[in-house]
């Protein structure tokens, strides 16, 4: 495949059913993926972090072959709120991957990212992948990410020399992030699936800063299915 054959777009609205079916065959083997990304796309796209010229698809020809979508959240620092970037999630169909297209699009992003004056970008991901594109470990900058997860996965590239280290503080992500776990739960009272659920949102809730990842592991573990879109 020649890689200038590869054209980056602005998503438009009607590319939606194919993006959701392209994040779920690319997540489809990824041992760490719960195979919802397609799910956390439909609500990040319409969260109040969306921003129209950060979410890309990749096309050869008339074939969608990539997705890469940057939202708006924020990092709480001593000084305040400073707004950075997600990147998530990011996607190359199976039979076009390891062929430059997820290169492509992240140079592609960050580029469009840096016009609109945002100065970093946040990830949690493949610890041999992002740091290729100038992505560090996040806590060396005192970036903390609220998930339990090794510090390597959490990583910040900065689009703006030195924009990391003042940057420190605690990321925080939107609601949209966590919708899965918040919304009505069709469980019925009695079941023992609802007392779990019921916790679950209690622990939202109360504590707003909670591990997605640990909630998410705990759902895993009681194989529960709650109130996905
Ligand atoms: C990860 C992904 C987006 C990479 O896109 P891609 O188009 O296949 O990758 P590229 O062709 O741009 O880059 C290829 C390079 O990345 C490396 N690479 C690809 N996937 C990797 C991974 N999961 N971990 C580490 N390196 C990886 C390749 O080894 C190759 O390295 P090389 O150039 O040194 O040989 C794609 O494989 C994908 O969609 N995977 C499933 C979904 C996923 O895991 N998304 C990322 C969530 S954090």
């Amino acid at each position: 495949m020649d890689i200038n054959s590869i054209s980056i777009k602005q998503q438009e609205p009607h590319d939606l059913p194919a993006i959701c079916r392209l994040i779920e065959e690319a997540f489809a083997t990824v041992q760490e993926s719960d195979h919802r990304e397609q799910f956390l796309v439909k609500r990040l796209l319409s969260s109040p972090g969306f921003i129209p010229e950060l979410s890309l698809t990749a096309w050869i020809g008339s074939e969608l072959v990539g997705y890469i979508l940057l939202t708006e959240i924020e990092i709480l620092s001593k000084a305040g709120s400073i707004p950075t970037l997600s990147l998530a999630p990011l996607a190359v169909r199976p039979d076009f991957q390891r062929q430059g297209i997820g290169v492509a699009l992240i140079e592609e992003a960050h580029k469009r990212a840096a016009e609109l004056s945002y100065e970093t970008v946040l990830v949690l991901g493949h610890k041999d992948y992002y740091p290729r594109f100038g992505y560090r470990r996040a806590k060396n900058f005192g970036i903390i990410f609220p998930f339990e997860v090794p510090p390597e996965l959490c990583m910040v590239k900065e689009l703006t020399t030195g924009a990391a280290s003042l940057a420190a503080g605690q990321v925080k992500y939107p609601k949209a992030f966590f919708r899965i776990l918040i919304g009505p739960m069709p469980l019925r009272r009695t079941s023992p699936d609802y007392c779990i659920s019921a916790a679950i949102r209690r622990a939202v809730i109360s504590d707003p800063m909670t591990s997605l990842y640990s909630l998410k592991l705990l759902i895993d573990h009681q194989s529960l299915c709650l109130c996905e879109p």
